[in-house]
């Protein structure tokens, strides 16, 4: 593909930015009455508000331009067409097909994959209903009452994300745990208090050979014999297994009957609504999981088939673009209005960074712009006692995302006005600031002025949704991977793989012998590496490492 940068769209833009510059959201909205209600848009029942961007009618017609001009559009129907667009590792990208509705036909490779999508979640379905039923009994005859997913990084942040987010609609006599991190705490409080007769480890992963995950699993099988009597008969009735491969999954001792399987083409960070999902349908049920996926289906549908102007995700993936790589702006804030979306962050990190965050284009040149801003967040109001200082004072631009609900999932719907007028707020007071005059005004001593100024002119999206239900978690997801891929597909960069990752966990294995072995391992790393392995063999044994000398 041809520079980005020397492209017309790209200068046009880039010329474009010079003249608007200067301009202040103030004046943008004293020009236009009506700008509140005309740069809002819908979809799969979310509503944006995108006004109170640094933006004019010409931006978005630019921006859109310079989108079809990077192939953005055909780049999306070739994604939902099955096209191998995942380059680097020759995969379709078709998280699409699995919220897919029965009948609909995405072929890969010669074969309808929509089919074994519903078979899997069919089967899925009937193993969830089972469990919460108390049909499914534990190797001493009780029913399960714990569920625990053992995986990392796309195989947990989704589920253990979309459980916080569905709460409201979880089965409360039963106990949901997730186990990623390698460290050891992570597992021994996650089942400290548990009982292994009753309770179901879900093994969640793609590869099935992650370090961390693999290492937990192992944990779990020897918590639970030790429990059990040692009866190796009882893993069957206590461990299943999400994955895509069923060979690995045999080796550690799980029956693939317990296995429910995915495919190639879905990416770790874009798997919570394949079996990846399984512990959120054993939450909240096999109709309430549908429900989140018809919203992933109905944004699909919003994306794939809504005028660019209108169009949510291609929106705001285009003013991530204009902030990123016109404004030099170096992250996005994401700031739920929603406590049962105080993991809704985390979970776009992995969704947005791993995505994006990668220094070459599709044919292997160096990137001639930023990608991948850095997304960060925490619910509001709480925020608000924080860092949001910075954000309305500090002397970086950081444009947020600010995400509310008209209705609490609460009865105290009195309070729940206090949450949403701080979220509107705070909009405002980002937007429009407060001038040397009004701070004067309210008898301020002269020497504080400018302390007590805020410069305003900070943009904001404001998305809203009815309340949240599994249907608009779905949608809300949805919107936020097809804005990553709008934003991918304008730096024509891989979105889908993530070799970055690999080098870590390659020297990994290199220095876990290095650290454990008993004899003294020749160390061959740069001199802080080796130093700090000397010292932490060191610590751990002293009397060997004084007999070595
Ligand atoms: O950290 C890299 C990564 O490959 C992620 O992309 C993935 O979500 C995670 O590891 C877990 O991988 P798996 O599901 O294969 O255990």
């Amino acid at each position: 593909m041809s520079s980005l940068r020397s492209s017309p769209e790209w200068q046009a833009l880039a010329r474009h930015w010079r003249t608007l510059r200067g301009t202040t959201l103030k004046q943008l909205f004293d020009a236009d009455a009506q700008r509140g209600t005309r740069l809002t848009a819908e979809g799969a029942g979310l509503y944006l508000d995108y006004s109170k961007n640094l933006v004019t009618g010409e931006t978005l017609r630019l921006l859109q331009k310079l989108a079809t001009a990077r192939g953005v559009f055909a780049r999306r129907d070739a994604m939902f067409h099955g096209d191998k667009i995942n380059e680097t590792e020759r995969r379709a990208v078709l998280h699409v097909a699995l919220r897919a509705p029965r009948g609909e036909r995405i072929v890969v490779d010669g074969k309808d994959v929509v089919p074994e999508v519903h078979a899997v979640l069919d089967r899925m379905a009937a193993f969830s209903d089972k469990v919460r039923l108390g049909e499914w009994r534990g190797h001493s005859g009780k029913a399960i009452r714990n569920v625990v997913s053992i995986g990392i990084g796309g195989s947990d942040l989704g589920p253990v994300m979309a459980y916080e987010a569905l709460k409201h609609y979880s089965r409360r006599d039963m106990t949901f745990r997730f186990i990623s991190n390698v460290d050891p705490v992570d597992f021994v409080e996650a089942t400290r208090d548990l009982a292994a007769e009753e309770t179901l480890f879900i093994v969640c992963s793609k590869t099935f050979t992650t370090l961390e995950t693999l290492t937990n699993a192992h944990a779990a099988r020897g918590w639970c014999l030790q429990q059990l009597g040692g009866n190796e008969t009882a893993v069957a009735k206590h461990f299943v297994a999400v994955s895509t491969n069923a060979a690995e999954v045999e080796k550690f001792g799980i029956d693939t009957a317990n296995m429910f399987g995915f495919w190639d083409w879905v990416g770790g960070r874009y798997s919570m609504d394949s079996a990846i999902g399984l512990s959120t349908m054993l939450a909240i049920g096999s109709e309430a999981f549908r429900d989140m996926l018809a919203g992933f289906h109905a944004m699909d549908e919003h994306f794939k088939t809504t005028p660019a102007e209108r169009n949510l995700p291609l929106l705001m993936g285009l003013l991530s673009i204009w902030y990123n790589d016109f404004f030099g702006a170096q992250t996005v804030a994401v700031l739920p209005y929603a406590q049962y979306l105080k993991r809704f962050p985390a979970y776009l990190q992995q969704l947005t960074m791993e995505s994006n965050g990668k220094h070459v284009t599709l044919d292997g040149r160096h990137v001639e712009v930023a990608t991948g801003p850095i997304y960060w967040g925490e619910p509001g109001t709480n925020g608000q006692h924080s860092f949001y200082q910075l954000i309305h004072q500090g002397t970086r631009l950081i444009p947020c995302d600010f995400i509310g609900f008209d209705h609490s999932l609460t009865s105290m719907d009195g309070q729940h006005g206090l949450l949403m007028a701080n979220l509107i707020a705070q909009t405002e007071a980002l937007a429009f600031g407060k001038t040397p005059a009004q701070v004067r005004a309210e008898g301020t001593p002269e020497w504080l002025v400018p302390h007590r100024v805020c410069e305003g002119n900070r943009p904001t999206n404001t998305l809203m949704g009815e309340r949240l239900t599994p249907h608009t978690l779905g949608a809300l997801v949805a919107l936020y991977e097809h804005s990553v891929f709008t934003q991918g597909a304008i730096w024509n960069i891989d979105s889908f793989d993530q070799w970055g990752v690999e080098l870590g966990k390659q020297l990994a294995q290199k220095v876990i012998p290095q650290l454990q072995d008993s004899q003294e391992p020749k160390l061959e790393h740069d001199s802080s590496t080796n130093a700090l392995i000397r010292r932490y063999r060191r610590a751990r044994n002293p009397t060997a490492q004084r007999t070595l000398g």
